[in-house]
């Protein structure tokens, strides 16, 4: 797997310092308050599972599974929720956890369709945001590290569902792709 790597953006320890950084402004915003963290499946899975074991008070957890319509590499907009919540976020704090967001349409379809189920407040906190991609307005609270339009893998983060397991967030050789 290690020959498949390009270049290594981001390292273990510098995800942990910034998970770290992330839960600690958590930690601050939502003390005392019950917290219900979202993971959107399966990207931000590692994110999340890392995430909430530096949230210092009890919190709730919960996932979705969401994909896009129509072909693969490009989001559509139109997102099919391929498994739902399996409770009821009314009246909570909720933060959606994801892995990266890139033109913003998967979150934006998550927003509307949460907001429809009256939270107490909802907000994002995502690892990675490629903010040249945006197509979709979205205001993002938590944001681990801005990177350029580059497609990445790792920490989560899959090519083909693969490189997931990956512990650190790379780029991959062309070869791969070929
Ligand atoms: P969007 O924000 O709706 O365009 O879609 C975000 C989703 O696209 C992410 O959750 C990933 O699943 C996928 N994605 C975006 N950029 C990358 C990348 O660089 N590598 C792997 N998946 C990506
Ligand atoms: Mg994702």
């Amino acid at each position: 797997m290690k020959n498949d790597v390009k270049n290594v953006l981001y390292s273990e320890a510098e995800i942990e310092a910034k998970v770290g950084e992330l839960a600690d402004r958590i930690n601050k915003d939502y003390e005392g308050k019950d917290l219900l963290l979202i993971g959107v499946l399966k990207g931000a899975n590692v994110f999340m599972c890392d995430l909430m074991r530096k949230i210092s008070f009890p919190i709730q957890i919960d996932f979705i599974a969401a994909s896009s319509y129509g072909h693969s590499t490009e989001s559509s907009g139109v997102v099919k929720i391929l498994k739902d919540l399996d409770y009821s976020i009314e009246g909570k704090h909720v933060i959606i956890v994801e892995d990266i967001i890139d033109t913003g349409l998967t979150l934006k379809y998550l927003i509307e369709n949460f907001k429809s189920r009256k939270p107490k407040s909802l907000e994002i906190c995502t690892l990675l945001d490629k903010p040249e991609r945006r197509i979709a307005i979205l205001d993002v609270k938590y944001i681990g590290f801005p990177i350029p339009d580059e497609f990445i893998v790792g920490y989560g983060i899959d090519y083909a569902e693969k490189y997931r397991n990956l512990p650190y967030i790379a780029t991959l050789k062309e070869s791969v792709y070929s």
